[in-house]
């Protein structure tokens, strides 16, 4: 959200709205534990259980045509090798990793997204910095700098712009991108 968790929280005391909200559902107002519970109660609503991907996996074969046959042999095997990390039931790993994704300029200057990347690495005990460390913010290991969890592809049709940044904003253009190997 672009936000400090402590300026979240004074920020949404702020709205009457939000401090009505949070009263009515918990009565009680607004903290971080229940902004986050808020968030996660809500993604306990979007279920997707019976996507054609689904069918197959129980065992309806015939649900997919030949192109989405061909394109799941390249995802799951050796010439898109995209399972290596997008597997399981979510498509991911749930693990971090660089893939060179760029930055958007116009993002990474934004006075406000500027102003609070560096407070936030400042409350990290970290300098300014003039890239998203991803990762790195966490483990402050090297390698880590600007790796980013594999995101599950469930629904991954209506989720875009894509990547950590939304910088790419079509799901052919990611494929453009993996096919020319990245950044
Ligand atoms: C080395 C692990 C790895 C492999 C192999 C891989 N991905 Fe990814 N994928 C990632 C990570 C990590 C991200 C997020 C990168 C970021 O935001 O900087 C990502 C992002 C994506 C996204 C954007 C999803 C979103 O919600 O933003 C799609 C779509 C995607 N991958 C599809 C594929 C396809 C198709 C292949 C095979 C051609 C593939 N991936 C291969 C790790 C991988």
């Amino acid at each position: 959200m672009n936000l400090n968790p402590r300026y979240l929280v004074a920020k949404l005391r702020e709205i009457p709205e939000y401090q009505q909200l949070f009263e009515k559902a918990w009565a009680w107002g607004v903290t971080l534990e229940r902004i986050v519970g808020a968030l996660a109660a809500f993604e306990r609503t979007l279920l997707v259980t019976n996507s054609l991907f689904d069918r197959y996996l129980h065992s309806d074969l015939h649900v997919l045509g030949a192109d989405e046959k061909q394109g799941m042999t390249i995802f799951f095997g050796e010439r898109g090798t995209c399972a290596k990390c997008h597997a399981g039931s979510l498509l991911t790993d749930q693990k971090f990793y660089n893939l060179g994704v760029a930055e958007l300029p116009e993002l990474i200057n934004n006075p406000q997204h500027r102003s609070t990347r560096n407070f936030f690495l400042g409350e990290m005990g970290l300098k300014a910095m003039d890239r998203d460390p991803g990762d790195y913010v966490v483990t402050r290991e090297a390698s880590n700098m600007g790796a980013f969890r594999t995101p599950p592809l469930r629904q991954v049709e209506q989720t875009g712009p894509y990547m950590h940044n939304g910088s790419i904003a079509t799901l052919t253009e990611v494929i453009e991108y993996f096919n020319q190997g990245g950044e």
